[in-house]
């Protein structure tokens, strides 16, 4: 069993580091809000006073962060991982943070340490039950190493080289928010031409959004839209497959559109909430906007 450090205990890295005790493995945590520690010290693990000594006392060090500033002020300073990493410990690099982030992190580390990035798709219950999607990106013998450990957290899959994995995150990613934007548009269009919800929700199962129609229609209907993934967070991938297509000259005219509504969800007070509740941002919002 290997000794592991989690870094990031929010909604996802929390379970994730629960499936790793459950697996048998010894575990450092570290977490900026020091409280999140307490239930899995209680069940075995130990607490780091800072990422750096997390990182001395593991041979495996997995980030599950919000975004790439905090991946930054993690990873770097006197008391950040790369302070305290040395050879042959190994970084894997599992929040949705883009190639950009991983190719940063990938330059200021020690000879001998080595880095993968494994973002992963799927949410809370899967972080739970250890059933996430992993997409692997670097060396393939170093993924080869860590394939073991990470079959704890679901079905990791090998996609290339140093960055691909954060690359194949933010292409699985920007699927979500347009169909999501679409979904909503088609019903603020139902309720502008008066189409009944229930003749709305029925049209549209019939259509290439029919399974997301299913899936989102008693949320919307109660209105209640229990937070698996923060809205706030969805908008920071849009801004990441943007800015990701842009330096490399692709245009996304519909992902910046999808991006748009999130904004303005984010930006009404939603930032907090279900990345889902955009939905009923656009149908209480579209008429007027
Ligand atoms: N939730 C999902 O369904 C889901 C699915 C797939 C991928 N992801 C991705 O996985 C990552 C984590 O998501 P999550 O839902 O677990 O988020 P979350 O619950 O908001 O947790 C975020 C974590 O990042 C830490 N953090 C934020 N800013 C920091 C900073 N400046 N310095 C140090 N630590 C900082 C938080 O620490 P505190 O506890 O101190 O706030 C917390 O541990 C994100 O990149 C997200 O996009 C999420």
């Amino acid at each position: 069993m290997a000794s592991i450090a989690v870094i990031g205990l929010g909604g996802m890295g929390s379970r994730m580091a629960g499936q790793l005790l459950d697996a048998g493995h010894d575990l450092v945590v570290w977490n900026r809000t020091p409280q999140r520690t307490s239930d899995l010290v209680a069940r075995g693990a130990v607490a780091a006073d800072s990422p750096a000594e997390a990182a001395r006392r593991a041979s495996l060090v997995i980030t599950m962060l919000s975004d790439p500033a905090a991946l930054q002020q993690v990873a770097e300073g006197p008391q950040g991982i790369v302070a305290g990493a040395t050879a042959p410990t190994t970084l894997l690099e599992m929040s949705t943070v883009g190639p950009a982030a991983v190719r940063r992190l990938a330059a200021m580390l020690p000879d001998g340490v080595g880095l993968l990035d494994a973002p992963v798709l799927g949410s809370i219950s899967e972080a739970e039950s250890g059933s996430l999607r992993i997409f692997v990106g670097g060396p393939e013998l170093l993924a080869q190493r860590w394939m073991p450990v990470l079959a704890a957290l679901g079905s990791p899959m090998h996609v290339g080289p140093l960055g691909a994995g954060a690359a194949a995150k933010l292409v699985a990613n920007s699927t979500l928010f347009g169909v999501l934007a679409v979904l909503g548009e088609a019903l603020a269009l139902a309720d502008g031409l008066g189409l009944p919800r229930n003749t709305a929700f029925e049209v549209l199962s019939a259509t290439p959004v029919g399974s997301q129609a299913d899936r989102r229609r008693p949320a919307i209907e109660s209105g209640r839209f229990p937070r698996r993934f923060a809205l706030s967070l969805a908008r920071k991938d849009v801004d990441l497959i943007v800015s990701a297509a842009e330096s490399t000259g692709v245009d996304l005219p519909v992902a910046a559109a999808a991006g748009q509504w999130l904004t303005a969800a984010q930006e009404a007070g939603l930032g907090d909430r279900d990345y889902s509740a955009v939905l009923a941002h656009i149908t209480n919002t579209a008429r007027s906007a």
